[in-house]
């Protein structure tokens, strides 16, 4: 399998429950960081990474991620009539004009990956990469080119790894790996939530994969595993036995914006590195130790 990879789906339909009441009516994939939404920020690093179709995953509730990366006819004219042209320009420059999107519908949370394989019809036969937006991360190259620039040597199916504390094993995919003569890392078992006693190791797959086609014969035959869910561990375990899986650990910093704490240390260090805020924002936290 030697395609580029030009997919990359966005899973949106969970229910955010982390986030209640704030995910009551809207999707946590639209909450902010300084000002720009969580999905906006992962639509950016796959396109820097050459995708060049985005595939979202939605559910209810989830309207305004259509809109967000929709042209917006009052708002533009409004702003062109106000000659408000430097914020024309952000609310029409939210997606290169070579991008486009898909939207399907995922009508029950029935799990990541039942997620994925309702995005079967739009993928078709190529490797695909996915993203998890409520994984935020910061990094020069980005996360999803790290492990491009990998599947273009590979060619096989990547996880993006990170060492996560032995406590928090529960709240990821854990892989364990062997390290091939080439340096790269081969997984050789992955389990879900594994409670930290049993853990095979700490080194947890994040929310970033490139997946052969493959996964989706895969993820017809899973079982509800974990939480009662499909899950795209139980797939990747599954594809694991037909075709060999790598593990990137990826360079750079990883904000869980899915949980209130992450959301609020990246809330906190984008804003110290945003033009317009980090200069007021460093000193008011200066002039307001804890
Ligand atoms: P999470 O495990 O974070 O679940 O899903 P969640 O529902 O979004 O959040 P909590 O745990 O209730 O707070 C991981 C990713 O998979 C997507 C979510 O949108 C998120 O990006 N997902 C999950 C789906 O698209 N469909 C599902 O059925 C489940």
């Amino acid at each position: 399998m030697t395609q580029k990879i030009k997919k990359a789906i966005f899973p949106v339909a969970g229910m955010g429950t982390r986030f209640l009441p704030a995910t009551k009516a809207s999707p946590k994939e639209m909450l902010p960081i300084v000002d720009k939404p969580l999905i906006q920020y992962a639509v950016e690093e796959a396109v820097a990474a050459g995708i060049t179709e985005l595939v979202f995953i939605t559910g209810r509730n989830k309207r305004s991620i259509e809109d967000h990366f929709d042209k917006a006819y009052e708002l533009e004219t409004e702003l062109e009539m106000r000659n408000k042209h430097k914020l024309l320009q952000l609310a029409q420059d939210i997606l290169p004009p070579h991008v486009s999107c898909l939207y399907i519908r995922q009508a029950e949370a029935l799990g990541l990956g039942h997620a994925v394989l309702c995005a079967q019809p739009a993928v078709g036969n190529e490797p695909f990469a996915v993203i998890l937006a409520d994984d935020l991360m910061d990094s020069e190259p980005g996360a999803l080119a790290q492990m491009v620039k990998l599947y273009e040597q590979q060619h096989t199916s990547i996880l993006g790894v990170e060492n996560v504390p032995r406590e928090a094993t529960g709240s990821y995919g854990i892989v364990e790996t062997a390290l091939q003569d080439n340096g790269v890392q081969r997984v050789s078992s992955i389990v879900e939530k594994p409670h930290p006693d049993v853990a095979p190791s700490t080194l947890a797959v994040v929310g970033r994969y490139i997946l052969t086609p493959r996964i989706f014969d895969k993820l017809k035959t899973v079982q509800p595993g974990a939480g009662g869910e499909i899950q795209l561990t139980d797939g990747i375990a599954a594809l694991m036995k037909d075709e060999s899986v790598l593990a990137l650990p990826l360079e750079g910093t990883r904000y869980d914006c899915g949980s209130k704490l992450g959301y609020l240390k990246a809330t906190v260090n984008f804003g110290l590195k945003h033009p317009e805020t980090r200069q007021e924002f460093s000193a008011f936290l200066a002039e307001n130790p804890l």
